[in-house]
């Protein structure tokens, strides 16, 4: 595996592989590997003939305030796993190499980043978008793999690559899991042991929504209700930021389940910021 800094080095080298008709997967990433990144990297060695892992901390990002310097950071053991998983290149650059200081071009999805996230965090998703667009245009891989458990971010990366006629299919693979539930995180390291004993409390409470849904009630305010009376009892110290029930691509907001939704929450414990989500499917009549 070639761990590759500079950015130009790794587009020389992507542009070969272009030429010679080779299929490159990219799993873009800020590090910290855990399961649910091991789980694109595999999928991503498997359909591809390259592949490339980018590790990178993206500060256009974080928001003032917010945990750029804390987030959890591990290069070498990082390096480690990404070789383990049978990576070609690890792509780490420095901020600027990414960014000039006088950095002027974005790329915003607006009509799809106001809600859920993008409500307490407002330039959060035009980072995201310039950063993976920076990605793409750099390696031009034929495949960028994500996690659903970043679900808004899943559906605004592929709205870019649609919008901009982006040679790159954005696909997206299924949350992985601790045993007890709890959605895989860099961010769980965060956690006190008590604060982690009840966060599968945040999925748990979006289960209830979905047997209550099987039992007939399709109307989200009640399916709301229901989960945040569980929070209530199960995840005492969590502070919600949001509950929302979205039409899974457009993430208008729903008020009745005719067929599916996407429900998706953000909730504060202690010093981290768990998001989860779950795609709701009705009964059919
Ligand atoms: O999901 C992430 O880790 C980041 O938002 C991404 C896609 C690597 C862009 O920095």
């Amino acid at each position: 595996m070639q761990i590759i800094h500079d950015p130009n080095e790794l587009a020389a080298l992507c542009r070969g592989w272009r030429f010679s008709g080779l299929h490159t997967v990219l799993v873009p990433t800020m590090g910290y590997f855990h399961e649910g990144h091991k789980s694109l990297m595999r999928a991503g060695r498997e359909s591809g003939d390259r592949l490339i892992v980018s590790l990178f901390v993206n500060p256009a990002q974080f928001g003032p305030g917010e945990d750029l310097a804390a987030y959890p950071r591990d290069f070498d053991r990082d390096a480690a796993i990404a070789r383990e998983m049978g990576a070609d290149v690890l792509f780490a650059p420095a901020p600027d190499a990414m960014y000039l200081p006088d950095h002027a071009t974005w790329i915003e999805v607006p009509s799809l980043s106001g809600t859920l996230c993008g409500l307490t965090r407002p330039t959060h998703f035009r980072g995201v978008c310039t950063v993976v667009a920076k990605l793409f245009l750099l390696i031009m891989p034929t495949t960028a793999l994500f996690g659903e458990k970043d679900w808004q971010q899943l559906a605004i990366l592929r709205r870019m690559a649609l919008d901009l006629n982006m040679p790159v299919s954005v696909k997206g693979l299924p949350i992985v899991r601790e045993a007890d539930g709890l959605a895989m995180s860099s961010r769980n390291a965060y956690l006190t042991p008590e604060e982690r004993a009840m966060a599968p409390a945040l999925q748990q409470g979006l289960l209830q929504a979905a047997r209550l849904l099987a039992t007939g009630e399709r109307d989200t305010a009640g399916l709301a209700q229901a989960i945040r009376a569980y929070w209530e009892k199960q995840l005492p110290l969590g502070q919600e930021e949001y509950l929302s029930f979205v039409h899974p691509e457009t993430l208008v907001p729903v008020d009745h389940i005719e067929n599916t939704a996407l429900v998706a929450a953000a909730v504060r414990l202690g010093k981290a910021r768990l998001i989860d989500n779950l795609l709701l499917r009705a009964p059919v009549a």
